[in-house]
């Protein structure tokens, strides 16, 4: 039997001020496109901001559906709008940041399963780590790679 051990870190700063500069860009920019979420069933609006390697930035926001299953996360929104709208262009970094009615979240929410499974298949596709920015009020964290959030995923060469 062989123990297969997977470590998972992430940056922690506790003030946007320690960020370089084109990290805090990105989170300003997640946080207006969340202004403009869809979120009418859960109060819950969430911005994301793609950095892409052609040095554009996509903005998209959570997109909610009476029917609550056909809604879509931000992350997705974003990083499927990205690849449709420049297919051949390595997605840098994401940028998530999400607000409650009481105004942006103190500690950064984490994304879901399924929009950690596109992020890996993104990394995948254009063969380039995704930086996660996760912005909270009171910390943000920064994951260098998707894979930090879903180790062991499913990618395109476990269907063998
Ligand atoms: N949501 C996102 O857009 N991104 C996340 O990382 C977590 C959840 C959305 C889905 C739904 O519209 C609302 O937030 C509440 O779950």
């Amino acid at each position: 039997m062989n123990k297969r051990i997977v470590q998972i870190s992430a940056e922690e700063y506790v003030s946007i001020d320690e960020l370089q500069e084109m990290d805090k860009q990105l989170i300003f920019a997640a946080r207006k496109s969340s202004e403009k979420a869809y979120a009418p069933y859960s109060n819950f609006k969430v911005g994301a901001a793609v950095l892409l390697a052609n040095n554009e930035i996509i903005e998209a926001n959570n997109q909610e559906n009476a029917d609550f299953t056909d809604g879509l996360c931000a992350e997705r929104v974003a990083l499927f709008y990205a690849h449709s709208k420049y297919p051949d262009a390595a997605v840098l970094s994401i940028a998530v940041s999400a607000k409650n009615k009481d105004g942006l979240l103190r500690n950064p929410a984490k994304p879901c399963g399924s929009c950690r499974q596109v992020m890996v298949e993104t990394e995948v596709r254009f063969k380039q780590p995704v930086r996660i920015i996760l912005d909270g009020a009171e910390n943000i964290l920064i994951f260098e790679k998707a894979e930090m959030l879903l180790p062991f995923a499913f990618k395109p060469d476990s269907l063998g």
